[in-house]
C-alpha cells in the first residue's frame, strides 16, 4: 500500500479522492489551506487512522517539503478553481496555480518523491478551432488567467519530469460535476432557486456547450492511468504523459437549466420560470464551447461510466441533496 500526498485534499475532488484511496487501503496526507476547501468534506476521512490533514499553504515551500517527506505519490489538485475570480484579481492564479505548482514539484525534487498526477483543464485550449479538441491541438492560447496558469503548470511538470527524473501524468479535465461541488452552473442554479424558486436567470443565452464528467469517473480515470503507467508498465524516470479526461458528448447550459428546473419543481411544487441573458458566454474568460476529444485515453482501455448528459443529470440530484441539507 502506498503513502499518497494530495494537494487541495479538502476540496471537491481532493476530498473524494482521499476517501477512495483510504478505501483501497492507502495512507493519505491531505494538504490544503482551506481557501476554497472545507473541513466538513474531511469528516469521513478523519475517522480513518491512515489519514492526516495538514492545514497549510502551498506557498510555504519549507512546510510542503516537511509534510511531503516519505510519500510515494503526489496527486496535485490544489489551485484557484474559481475561474471568474481571475478577472478581478489577476494574481490569484499565478500564486495558487503557478507558484503553488512550482513549490509542489520543487518539494518533490527535494524529498525524492518521484510520481505525480496533475489536474490540468480544458481551459488551456482557449477558444480552440478544432472540436472535439485533441491533446495535439495548438497553438495554445488560453483566454482566462486560470487557463494561462494551468498551461504554465503543464510546462513546469514537463520540465521537472525531464530534468529531475519525475514520472508525471497530466490530465486535462472536462468540467467535473457531482457531490461536494462548490461552484459551477448546477451548484449556482440550485442555490439561487432554493432562495427564490420563482425564476432562474441564466448568465448567457444558454447555448454554451461543455464536456461534463462525473467526479467518480474523474477519480477513476486518474487512478486507472496511475496503475497502468506507474505500476503495470513501470515507466522509467522522465516519463511524461498527457490525456484529456472526458466522457462522451457535450451538454448545453439550457439543458442543465432545464434539468435543474425539473428537480426544483419536484422538490418545491412550483415550476420556476427560466430567463436567459443575451451574451454567448457566462463571464469574461468563460469558453462558450468546449468539447474534449477523449480518444487518446480511450486507447488505454478506459471509458467513463456516464456520458456528459448522464453526468449532469446525476450531479443535479447529487448537488440538490447537498444544498437541501440531505447529505453530509
Ligand atoms: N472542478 C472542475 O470542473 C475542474 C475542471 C478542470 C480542472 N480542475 C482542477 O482540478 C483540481 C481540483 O478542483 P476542484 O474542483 O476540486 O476545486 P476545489 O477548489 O474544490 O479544490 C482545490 C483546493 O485547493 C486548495 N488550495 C488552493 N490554493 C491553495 C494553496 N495555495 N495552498 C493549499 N491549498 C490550496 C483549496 O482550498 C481547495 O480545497 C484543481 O486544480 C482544478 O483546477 C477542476
Amino acid at each position: 500500500m502506498a503513502s499518497i500526498f494530495i494537494t487541495g485534499g479538502a476540496g471537491f475532488i481532493g476530498s473524494q479522492m482521499a476517501e477512495r484511496l483510504l478505501a483501497e487501503g492507502h495512507s493519505v496526507v491531505s494538504y490544503d489551506n482551506l481557501v476554497l476547501g472545507k473541513r466538513e468534506f474531511l469528516v469521513a476521512a478523519l475517522r480513518n487512522p491512515r489519514f492526516r490533514f495538514v492545514e497549510a499553504d502551498l506557498l510555504d515551500l519549507d512546510r510542503v517539503v516537511a509534510e511531503m517527506k516519505g510519500a510515494d505519490l503526489v496527486i496535485h489538485l490544489a489551485a484557484n478553481s474559481d475561474i471568474s475570480q481571475g478577472a478581478e484579481r489577476s494574481d490569484v492564479d499565478l500564486k495558487n496555480g503557478t507558484i503553488a505548482t512550482y513549490n509542489t514539484l520543487e518539494a518533490m525534487r527535494r524529498t525524492g518523491v518521484r510520481d505525480v498526477l496533475f489536474a490540468s483543464t480544458s481551459a488551456i485550449y482557449g477558444e480552440a478551432s478544432v472540436k472535439p479538441t485533441p491533446e495535439s491541438y495548438g497553438p495554445l492560447f488560453p483566454i482566462s488567467f486560470y487557463g494561462a496558469s494551468k498551461l504554465a503548470c503543464e510546462g513546469l511538470v514537463s520540465a521537472f519530469t525531464h530534468n529531475c527524473g519525475l514520472r508525471a501524468i497530466v490530465f486535462r479535465f472536462a468540467n467535473i460535476v457531482g457531490p461536494r461541488a462548490t461552484h459551477g452552473a448546477i451548484h449556482d442554479f440550485l442555490k439561487r432557486l432554493k432562495a427564490n424558486s420563482n425564476e432562474l436567470r441564466v448568465l448567457g443565452n444558454g447555448t454554451q456547450r461543455k464536456s461534463y464528467l462525473h467526479v467518480s469517473d474523474c477519480i477513476d480515470g486518474m487512478l486507472y492511468a496511475r496503475k497502468l503507467h506507474f505500476d503495470t508498465e513501470k515507466k522509467p524516470p522522465g516519463f511524461f504523459e498527457c490525456y484529456n479526461l472526458a466522457s462522451e458528448g457535450v451538454t448545453r447550459v439550457s439543458s442543465i437549466a432545464a434539468a435543474v428546473v425539473d428537480e426544483v419543481t419536484r422538490r418545491m411544487g412550483t415550476r420556476p420560470a427560466l430567463v436567459f441573458g443575451s451574451e454567448d458566454r457566462g463571464w469574461v474568460g468563460d469558453v462558450a464551447f468546449t468539447w474534449l476529444d477523449g480518444a487518446r485515453f480511450a486507447t488505454t482501455g478506459w471509458k467513463a461510466r456516464l456520458t456528459s448528459d448522464a453526468a449532469v443529470e446525476q450531479a443535479v440530484r447529487d448537488i440538490a441533496r447537498q444544498i437541501w441539507g440531505e447529505d453530509a
